[in-house]
Formats: structure tokens, sequence, C-alpha cells
């Protein structure tokens, strides 16, 4: 199949390959989705078929206005409510009970459904185009970084999709936030993102708890795998240099570290001032992808100081890490 480089006026186009059961990649305000008709089980289906995503593992789908959840999601409780008043169009999945009315394989067996409004200007007009619900996974081959352009998305899915949508770079970088409050008593974050903790706790007046993962035990599946290895520099970065020496070492860090030894190296990426973490958010996942293609054959990426700023990226780069650590 030929897939068509869309660009934001042609989006008429695009919802038209939507409907007729094509699936169509788009950006968000996070990364670039991958999208097709959530109503539809054989377009659904050419979603986990392009990816090559485990069935197990459900998707998400993006609406274009608030109000579309109670379409498709049960027994919403106020918390759900003020929060999407609070963070929607935003970095915040909210799973839910869900109705009848969508593909079955979207919510892969289970009984929710997570969704979210994306703070993107072409995706809503995208998912307004279209007319009705898009489900959304990120744009990326199963177990790669997820996609912030959409050469990225042409990178691990040329001919396997009808079109991208090129809207350009996405402006955050890393993917939103999963909570579920299909448990209204006991909200969960799944996946930190954008919205953190506090900040939910302090709109929801509840604790929220963290689902705790340990993604380098978890041999069945592995995310955001680079071609070359990233360690998590926990040690000494002298030390680390040291012990890497009969490598082509690539830094993945901070201005501050850059400066300090990036002349010893082959390849850096900089992650911009260690203070701004948004940076290393936007960043990140383009950063690995470039340093792939690069004469490094390792990289050596820095672990920001634990905080709730933090948390995303950390959680991107021990998963990117599969935990190996020097
Ligand atoms: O920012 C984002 O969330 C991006 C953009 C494209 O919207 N999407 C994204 O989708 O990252 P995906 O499928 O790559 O990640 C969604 C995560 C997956 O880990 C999936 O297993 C989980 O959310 N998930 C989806 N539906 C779920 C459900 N009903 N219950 C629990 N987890 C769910
Ligand atoms: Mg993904």
């Amino acid at each position: 199949m030929k897939t068509e480089h869309l660009n934001p006026e042609q989006l008429a186009k695009a919802a038209q390959l939507i409907q007729a059961g094509e699936v169509v990649a788009f950006p968000t305000d996070t990364v670039y989705g991958l999208g097709a008709d959530a109503r539809n089980e054989a377009a659904v289906q050419k979603i986990f078929t392009a990816k090559n995503r485990p069935a197990d593992r459900a998707l998400t789908i993006l609406l274009a206005e608030q109000t579309a959840i109670s379409q498709y999601a049960k027994n919403i409780p106020t918390a759900a409510e003020a929060l999407i008043e609070q963070f929607w169009p935003g970095p915040l999945t909210i799973v839910l009970e869900a109705k009848e009315g969508l593909a079955p394989s979207v919510s892969a067996g289970l009984k929710t459904v997570g969704m979210r409004m994306p703070a993107n200007q072409v995706a809503l007009d995208f998912i307004q185009a279209c007319g009705f619900p898009i489900a959304a996974p990120s744009a990326n081959l199963s177990g790669r970084p997820s996609p912030t352009t959409a050469e990225h998305v042409l990178a691990d899915l040329n001919g396997k999709i009808a079109a991208v949508i090129d809207g350009g770079e996405t402006e955050s970088g890393l993917e939103s936030t999963v909570l579920d409050l299909s448990n209204p008593e006991q909200p969960l974050i799944l996946r930190p993102g954008g919205v953190t903790r506090h900040e939910i706790e302090a709109v929801i007046q509840q604790k929220v708890a963290k689902k705790v993962d340990h993604p380098f035990k978890d041999t069945k599946e592995k995310h955001y795998e680079p071609t070359i290895p990233i360690y998590m520099v926990e040690s000494d970065w002298a030390q680390a240099l040291e012990q890497m020496q009969t490598e082509k070492i690539a830094l993945l860090a901070s201005e501050e570290i850059i400066q300090q030894y990036g002349e010893q190296v082959a390849e850096s990426y900089s992650l911009g001032d260690r203070t701004a973490v948004q940076q290393a958010n936007k960043v990140f996942f383009k950063a690995i992808r470039a340093l792939e293609k690069s004469t490094a054959t390792v990289i050596l990426a820095e672990v920001y100081p634990v905080d709730e700023t933090s948390e995303a990226y950390l959680n991107r780069l021990e998963k990117a890490a599969n935990g190996k650590r020097i």
C-alpha cells in the first residue's frame, strides 16, 4: 500500500480514508496517533496489524469534545467530570467502564475504555471531520519509541497505513498520563505523563495510587526498545565512560553533563538544562531515534533526580533501557 503524506489542509481526504475503514496517522499534543474508526472492528484490526501490536493491549479513543465521553462510558464518577473540566483538552487519558458500541478489540477483552481529548487543533479538526471517535494508539511499530514527527511515523509504518497527516513536531513529546477511574474508590495511575499525581489529587480531593511496574522483568512486552542498548547512568559518569571505553558512546544527557564529558565521546544529544525536565520529555524519543542512526553503539542516559516533574521521563527511560544500569 502506498502511504500518502498529507498536510493539515487535506483533512477532508484523511477523513474519507478513515470513513472507508482505513488507518491514518495524525499529530496530537503528545505524540502521533494511529487512528481508525473506533466502531468498526475491521478498521481497528488494521491498527493491530500495522503496529504488530499484541491483541491483548487495549486501545484508547480520542474525542473532539468533552461531552462525547458519555456516549462511550457509563457510571461516570464526579471525579472524572472534574478532571475533564480541568485537564481536557490535554495529556490525560481517563479509563472508565465502557458502554456498548465500540469495536470489541478497542477494549481488548476488558470492560473498560480509555478516553482523551487531545490539545492539538489538527487532531481535533480531524476527529470532527470524521464524525465519530477515533481509536488511536501511538503511531509506532509495537516496541519502538513513540513518534513525535511524521518522519518517525513513516520510518516505522510506511507502506502499512493509508496516510499520515504531517503537522510538524508534536508539542510535549511524551504520551499522556493514563488514569484508571473505573473503580472510583481507588483511582490508579497506569502510566505517568504530562498531568502529575498531585495535580490529579488536588482536583478530585482523593488519594491516587500509582501502578508499580518492573518493565525490565517483563520479558513478554518490550517498550521503546532501541536498536542500540541504553544504560541509565546511576554511578559516576567518569567511571561509566571508562567501563564503556570499547564502545562508541553517545551521551543522552543535560547540557551540564555534555559540557563536562562531550569531548570524550562519539556522539551527544542534549536534553537541555537539567532543571527543565519538559525539554527532556520533549526530545527523549526523538533523541533515541537520532542516536540509533548515528555512529554510536551504546547510549548512556542521564537519570534525573526523582520528583513529580521527572517521573514521566524516568518511566520512559527505565523502559527504553529495559532496566539496564551502569
Ligand atoms: O498520549 C497518548 O496517550 C497517545 C496519543 C496518540 O493519544 N496514545 C498512546 O496510546 O500513547 P498507546 O496505546 O500507545 O498507550 C495507551 C496505554 C497503553 O499502555 C494501553 O495498554 C493502556 O494505555 N490502555 C488503553 N486502554 C486501556 C484500558 N481500557 N485499561 C487499561 N489500560 C489501557
Ligand atoms: Mg504506545
